[in-house]
């Protein structure tokens, strides 16, 4: 704060406490004249409201001095008088940076382990799973869900369901937060609606689900061109992302529309890069979260 702006804060302050304790004082002192009758003679609402004269109760004295004495002695003792830093040199800036330090020395033994511990005992280490499952929300919610259950829009996938476009071992999961993900299907417009839609009933089938036999006979004859990416069996490659389209896990959704848009237009699932932006440990930690709930919801 400037000094001009300073010494006016200070004058507002002088004069509020200033006026307030002039009229707390003369209004004890003051005399309203008072009429016979013991009102002040001012009346209302044609004589039935009358002005009393009354003194301010004592009780009402002692708290009101209280809050006198307490306001000052907080303008000795912090900052709030213009500039002046108050006597004990209290900032908001100081608490932050002890209460910082206070946190990071909780954390800092919990995240030492994290760079070298197991994944299976750091899965099992609730501290650990506390802060993975807050890194989890503060990072990766907003596309995956709030409990990494997953989000069809953009096709961030479900990470708890046991299912993996890249893989699923500790290593790979770190491997896809470390350097980021993007898995690209391309568009199959030129095969004509026709074709997208027998293809569409043939992938229902293969998850499962229900479908137009006949569609799905003749989309199994075109699945060759498929086949490089997701396999000739269908259960995917994970070197390229390619989801196994035999499992009724999905990124995209598995109605026929969702299919069919899927396939007629393609699909660029990106998962950004979080090398610069996590640290090893916090990645570590992250992962161990994914790995236990994932171990817990597939009751593995
Ligand atoms: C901007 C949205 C977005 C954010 C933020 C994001 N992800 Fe992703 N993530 C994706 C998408 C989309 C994919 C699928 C990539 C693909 O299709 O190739 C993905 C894929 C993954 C995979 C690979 C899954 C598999 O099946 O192989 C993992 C693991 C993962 N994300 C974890 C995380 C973690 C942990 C965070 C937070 C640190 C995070 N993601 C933040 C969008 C996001
Ligand atoms: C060049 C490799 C490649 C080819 C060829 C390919 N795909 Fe894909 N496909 C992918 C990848 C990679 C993804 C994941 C996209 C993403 O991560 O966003 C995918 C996703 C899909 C999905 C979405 C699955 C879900 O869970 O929502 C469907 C359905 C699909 N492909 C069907 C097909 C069909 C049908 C063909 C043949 C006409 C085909 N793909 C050809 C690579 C390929």
């Amino acid at each position: 704060m400037s000094t001009g702006w300073s010494l006016w804060v200070m004058g507002l302050v002088v004069l509020n406490i200033g006026i307030t304790l002039f009229l707390f004082f003369w209004g004890t002192r003051v005399s309203i004249p008072t009429e016979k009758d013991g009102t002040s003679g001012h009346i209302w609402a044609h004589g039935v409201l009358r002005e009393g004269v009354r003194k301010v109760p004592v009780w009402w004295y002692v708290p009101s001095v209280c809050v006198f004495i307490i306001s000052i002695t907080y303008l000795v003792l912090y900052p709030g008088f213009g500039n002046n830093p108050g006597t004990l040199g209290w900032t908001s800036q100081g608490e932050l940076e002890r209460d910082i330090a206070v946190n990071d020395a909780l954390l800092d033994p919990i995240m030492q382990r994290a760079e070298t511990q197991s994944f299976k005992s750091l899965s099992q280490d609730p501290q650990a799973l506390h802060i993975g499952h807050r890194l989890f929300q503060d990072n990766c919610a907003a596309c995956h869900g709030r409990d990494g259950l997953g989000n069809k829009v953009i096709g961030a996938p479900n990470l708890l369901d046991g299912a993996s476009l890249f893989g699923g071992s500790a290593e790979d999961i770190v491997k896809s937060i470390r350097d980021g993900r993007n898995g690209v299907m391309p568009g199959w417009e030129a095969l004509g609606y026709g074709k997208v839609k027998n293809l569409a009933h043939y992938i229902r089938r293969l998850s499962g689900e229900s479908a137009d036999g006949p569609s799905a006979n003749a989309g199994e004859n075109y699945f060759g061109t498929c086949a490089a990416c997701h396999g000739a069996d269908a259960k995917g490659n994970k070197a390229l992302g390619a989801p196994n389209l035999t499992d009724n896990a999905s990124l995209y959704g598995n109605s026929i529309e969702e299919l069919m848009t899927t396939i007629d237009k393609g699909r660029q699932g990106y998962m950004p890069a979080w090398k610069d932006r996590l640290s090893n440990a916090e990645i570590r930690v992250i992962t161990a979260w994914i790995l236990g709930n994932e171990t817990a919801s597939a009751g593995k």
